[in-house]
């Protein structure tokens, strides 16, 4: 049997937390390959099954690698890559680049980008060519269904495999939502929260209180707001008019740890983006978790700064302290829109999660705007 490789992209800069991480919960990987926001690995116990799952916060999606090729016409990539896969019965074809940038630098945001949607067209045509039927494009995948991967590390060089779109976000074209980011938001902490939403499957609901805790200018009061939520923004900055206007938003402009704990006696959903050390948010999040006021609060969404790498060897550490808190489902991730900082979900009782699961209830949630 031919040696099976795995393919992983991260955020650029992450690629060492993603290697550590990954060698110490499958201990049967070695490194195989490399480059700034994309790593592949070989599985050398051939112990992985088609529809693995990878136990990583860093890895933004993941998949098998079946093969790559680097020439200079796109058209000779194409059709190496659809030769080589015309067996593969995959229901959509994710197309994307690795990051060029830090997410939130010099202009830079992930998503698709002109380039992707030139190869996947050239793909397309390829596939045309042989007789092969076509696939979606860059749409999000249903739940379970085989995604055909083709990830440009270079324009030149190509990597391409499969996954099955087992997680939500595995259903997204490289790991990374589909915004409209030309849209206008106060913040880019908008389409980062709304991320971290999608990703775990918390939905606010109209009337749901949430406080925010860091929310200077106000992106993420923005997305909360337009779901219809009573918001609670508390920081000692400014909010920006359209938000502190707003007729559903109480503005309290102090610290986080001089908040009358009182006045959160409704908070069902407490989110914190403060620019400080982790250690700090999290003394500061259970003192609110476990403050006698908030018995309604059903979950929390935390960005934690990771300013130095090192600090991720310290997350599973954080989400057992937030464990010990009573919040029985606790996740980590590193969104595609986070900077050098992860985001930590966490709720009281999944079964908030599930039901939505059950009630057939398959669709995104969008703002109404
Ligand atoms: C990254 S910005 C937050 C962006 C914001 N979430 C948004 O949606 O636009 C970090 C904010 O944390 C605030 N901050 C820092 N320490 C704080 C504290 N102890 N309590 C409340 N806010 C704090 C800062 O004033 C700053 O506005």
């Amino acid at each position: 049997m031919p040696p099976r490789f795995v393919f992983v992209v991260c955020q650029q800069g992450a690629e060492s937390c993603c290697k550590e991480e990954i060698n110490a919960n499958h201990p049967g990987l070695k490194l195989a390959f490399s480059r700034p926001g994309f790593v592949t690995f070989k599985d050398d116990t051939e112990s992985l099954g088609e529809r693995f799952q990878l136990r990583s916060t860093f890895a933004r999606t993941f998949g098998l690698s079946i093969g790559s090729r680097k020439a200079a016409s796109m058209s000779e990539l194409a059709g190496t890559l659809v030769d080589a896969t015309s067996t593969c019965a995959a229901r959509r074809l994710h197309v994307w680049q690795r990051d060029s940038q830090v997410p939130g630098t010099g202009g830079f945001e992930p998503g698709p980008t002109a380039l992707a949607l030139e190869a996947a067209l050239a793909i397309e045509r390829k596939r045309m060519e042989r007789g092969l039927p076509s696939i979606p494009i860059n749409r999000v995948a249903r739940a379970d269904e085989l995604v055909l991967d083709t990830i440009l590390v270079e324009p030149d060089y190509w990597f391409w495999g499969f996954h099955y779109a087992d997680a939500k976000c595995q259903r997204w074209p490289g790991g990374t939502p589909v915004f409209d980011i030309r849209q206008e938001v106060v913040s880019r902490a908008y389409f980062k929260l709304h991320e971290a939403l999608l990703w775990s499957g918390i939905r606010i609901r109209a009337g749901d209180v949430c406080a925010e805790i860091g929310s200077s200018p106000g992106g993420s009061c923005q997305l909360l707001l337009e779901f219809g939520a009573e918001v609670i923004a508390i920081d000692p900055a400014e909010l920006h008019p359209s938000v502190a206007e707003h007729p559903r938003l109480t503005h309290l402009k102090c610290r986080g740890t001089e908040v009358c704990r009182k006045l959160l006696k409704d908070v069902c959903w407490l989110t914190c983006d403060v620019n400080l050390p982790p250690e700090y948010t999290l003394e500061m999040i259970s003192d609110f978790a476990s403050n006698q006021h908030l018995r309604k609060l059903r979950g929390i969404v935390l960005t934690l700064k990771i300013p130095d790498w090192g600090l991720a060897a310290e997350i599973p550490r954080w989400r057992e302290r937030v464990k010990q808190l009573g919040f029985l489902w606790v996740r980590t991730r590193q969104l595609a829109f986070n900077r050098q900082e992860i985001c930590l979900v966490a709720v009281r009782d999944r079964y908030a999660l599930r039901t939505l699961a059950r009630s057939g209830d398959r669709g995104e949630q969008k703002p109404r705007v």
